[in-house]
């Protein structure tokens, strides 16, 4: 099996079951212009990602890495008209295309983007009190996925959902002794989360257009 095929079947099913989207093409379009990295979910992923938080039916979702606001304007779309996303960003260029791609699609108005260190901002969120969310996407620097996943518990109400993206990178996930700071700050959030009594968990495999990684899937006890 070939990165091909993989790429193939994700858009059959793209075209099949998610069809066109001129604003989410826009946003890529946009984000390639402006030179960020095609690093965003795959089509097929972002309609996952909506599709849980729907599912869950969350009023509350925060993202930890912005980029162009890909994976944002899915998840706002999963909102209702009273729900709110908080989405986590370093890079002001990042957060400037991503603010343009927010307001075309529609979604600005439920959309806040904060820019800073995650880790700075996330503590500032837990110092101010902020009101707990549902569903928390997982989706920036690797190495501080551990810090990620704490301050994501810390900020979830009861049978909240955290999703983080990029688990699996190529395999490299079961390597004990992998000197990359991705990996390892993946192995360490998975040893958190399966220390933690309060969490339940699973993780997949995916291959398609973003070659071979996967997602873990947390859930927060009530
Ligand atoms: N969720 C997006 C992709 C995010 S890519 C999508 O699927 O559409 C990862 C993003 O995390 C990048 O924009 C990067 O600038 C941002 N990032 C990297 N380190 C960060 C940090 N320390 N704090 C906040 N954001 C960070
Ligand atoms: C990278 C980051 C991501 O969030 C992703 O989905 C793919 C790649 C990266 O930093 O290389
Ligand atoms: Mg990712």
């Amino acid at each position: 099996m070939t990165a091909e095929i993989w790429n193939a079947v994700d858009t059959y099913f793209e075209d099949s079951l998610i069809g066109p989207d001129d604003v989410l093409a826009g946003a890529l379009a946009r984000s390639r212009e402006a030179g960020l990295p095609d690093i965003q979910v795959a089509g097929n992923q972002g309609k996952l990602l909506s599709m849980l938080a729907r599912i869950h039916r969350a009023e509350r979702i925060l993202e930890i890495g912005t980029l162009a606001g890909y994976s944002t304007i899915w998840l706002a779309r999963a909102l209702p008209p009273s729900g709110s996303l908080v989405t986590l960003e370093l890079d002001l260029r990042h957060a400037a295309v991503a603010r343009l791609n927010l307001e075309t699609a529609g979604v600005a108005g439920q959309v806040e983007i904060r820019v800073g260190r995650a880790v700075d901002t996330l503590a500032a969120m837990v110092a101010a009190g902020e009101a707990p969310f549902d569903f928390v996407f997982i989706d920036a620097d690797k190495p501080n996925n551990p810090a990620y996943l704490d301050y994501a518990v810390k900020l979830s109400r009861p049978g909240a959902l955290i999703v983080v993206d990029n688990v699996v990178r190529n395999g490299a996930v079961v390597d004990p002794r992998s000197t990359d700071s991705g990996v390892i700050g993946v192995r360490a959030m998975m040893e958190r989360i399966a220390a933690d009594p309060r969490l339940d968990a699973t993780a997949i495999q995916t291959v398609g257009g973003k070659g071979y990684d996967g997602f873990a899937l947390i859930r927060v006890s009530e």
